[in-house]
Order: structure tokens, then sequence, then C-alpha cells
């Protein structure tokens, strides 16, 4: 059945992950992927070679895997992202099939031993439904016995480190303003995002469903994820009030579970 057309959303703003690129993808931060890569694939233990960086932005996380000799696939909506992806494969001299795809319209089935969301690449849409059909996306993806890992930021750590106000100024004198607010019984949080750069300001907005650990682990099991754990770094500590991050890391069964 055709899909009816969807109406513009917050993040189909390319000019918003243009303008924000140097701040979320400073080059220290594209630096920590191998390490990181690493790091998640002793969390899960994953063993085959096929794997899916969705919302793999400038594919710091594709490319990591590549050069560990993973075939990769590199999912994401934003071209201006996919763009800078190619550009930085091409310089590792790696080969990543890069797709151009909203993350509720890419599957794959049974295509993955590994899917990774890194980031905060989730809880981007007005109906949470709608992230529960990524999550499906995923598990349809996944080989049985394949591993997703998902990193984001927990609702019970943004209630501990939360401030009305954060700013950040580049070496050449950019400045990012964030202005975030807990709306609808902490269920979403909005952020302004205020560009300023010679003098002139640029105002996004930035949503996410927020998702407690709990939540989280509850949402991939409706969906069919077993042997979900819940990290609070990609080190592998306990998501406890020392958390960083919510990591979770869910496996799709071996054997299809009949619901009979
Ligand atoms: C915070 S960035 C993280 C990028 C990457 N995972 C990383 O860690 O560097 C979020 C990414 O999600 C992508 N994105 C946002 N909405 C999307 C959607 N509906 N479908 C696919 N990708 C999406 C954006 O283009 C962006 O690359």
């Amino acid at each position: 059945m055709k899909r009816l057309k969807r109406s513009p959303e917050w993040f189909d703003d390319d000019v918003f992950w243009r303008e924000t690129f140097p701040f979320i993808f400073a080059e220290k931060r594209l630096a920590l992927a191998d390490e990181i890569v690493g790091k998640a694939l002793t969390l899960t233990g994953v063993k085959g070679k096929a794997a899916l960086d969705l919302c793999c932005g400038p594919g710091r996380f594709s490319i990591a895997l590549a050069e560990r000799g993973f075939s990769v696939t590199g999912v994401d909506r934003t071209k201006y992202l996919l763009d800078k992806a190619r550009a930085r494969a091409r310089t590792a001299q790696v080969n990543v099939e890069w797709i151009q795809k909203d993350m509720r319209d890419f599957v794959r089935r049974e295509a993955y031993d590994f899917i990774l969301s890194m980031f905060s690449s989730f809880g981007y849409f007005d109906v949470r439904e709608e992230d529960a059909v990524v999550l499906r996306n995923i598990l349809e993806s996944l080989r049985p016995g394949g591993a997703f890992l998902i990193d984001f930021f927990g609702k019970e750590t943004l209630a501990k480190v939360f401030q009305n106000a954060l700013a950040d100024t580049l070496p050449d004198g950019t400045t990012l303003l964030q202005q975030p607010k807990v709306v609808d019984d902490w269920s979403r949080i909005v952020t302004d995002w205020t560009v300023i750069r010679k003098g002139r300001a640029r105002k996004f907005t930035f949503q996410l469903n927020l998702y407690s650990g709990q939540e989280l682990r509850q949402t991939m099991e409706n969906t069919g994820f077993t042997d979900v754990k819940l990290y609070g770094n990609v080190d592998g500590q306990p998501y406890g009030v020392d958390a960083t991050r919510l990591i979770a890391v869910g496996r799709k069964p071996n054997q299809s579970v009949s619901r009979d």
C-alpha cells in the first residue's frame, strides 16, 4: 500500500543540520568513534559482520565499523550529512552503502547482525507510536540472534543535569544557545537552538520524546526484543544515578516466538 505523503517535520530542515554541524559533529567528537565502536562491540558480543548504522549522519560509526571489516549500510534522511559521510569514507578508503531514507521507512528483512542507533537519534516523532515503528523495522532487519544497541540521553539523567539555558562558542566566534523546555508531563523535550554567526541569529527547534530506562526497556520488549540490558555509558556501567547516557542492548530471538 502506498504511504501518504508526510507533512514536513522539524528534522526535515536541512539548514538546521548544516548550521549546527560544527557543534553536533565537532572533530574531537568524531575522532572518538573507533573507541566507542570497540566498546559497543564488546557490550553486544556481536559475531557476524553485517551492520546497519541507522541515522548515520556524517558516518563516523559506519566508517569505524567498515574499518573493522564490517559490511555496513548507513541510513540517514539528510543529504547534507550523507554527503559528508561519503567524503569521509573516501578519505578513509572504505566502502559503505549510503542510503537516504527516513528511519520509519527503512526495512531490510533479516539482513544485519548488528544495528546501531547512536547519539540521540531516536524519539523524533510527534506520535510516539512512530518510535515503535522504527523499533519494529530494526527488529525485522536483524538476523535471528542479532543485536541492537541504542544510545541516547535518558529522562533520569536529564532531570539531574537540566539547565534552562546552555551556550557554546566556537573558536571563530559562532555561538549556539540552547533553551530547553520539558513539556507534556515529562514526555517530550523541546529545545530552541539559536545559532549566532557574524551578528546574524538563526533559530531552530529540536524536539525529542523522553524515555526513562524502564520505558525504553518496556517499549523494546513490547516490540519483541529479548535479553534487553540497560547501561549508563558505553563502558557498560549500570544505568544508575551516575549514568551519562542511556544505552540499551536488545536481541532478536533466535526462533520466532508464537503469540498464540
Ligand atoms: C544527533 S544526529 C546523530 C548522527 C550519528 N548517529 C552520529 O552519532 O554521529 C541525528 C541524525 O538523525 C538523522 N535523522 C533525523 N531524523 C531522521 C529520520 N526521520 N530518518 C532518518 N534519519 C533521521 C539526522 O539527519 C542526523 O544525522
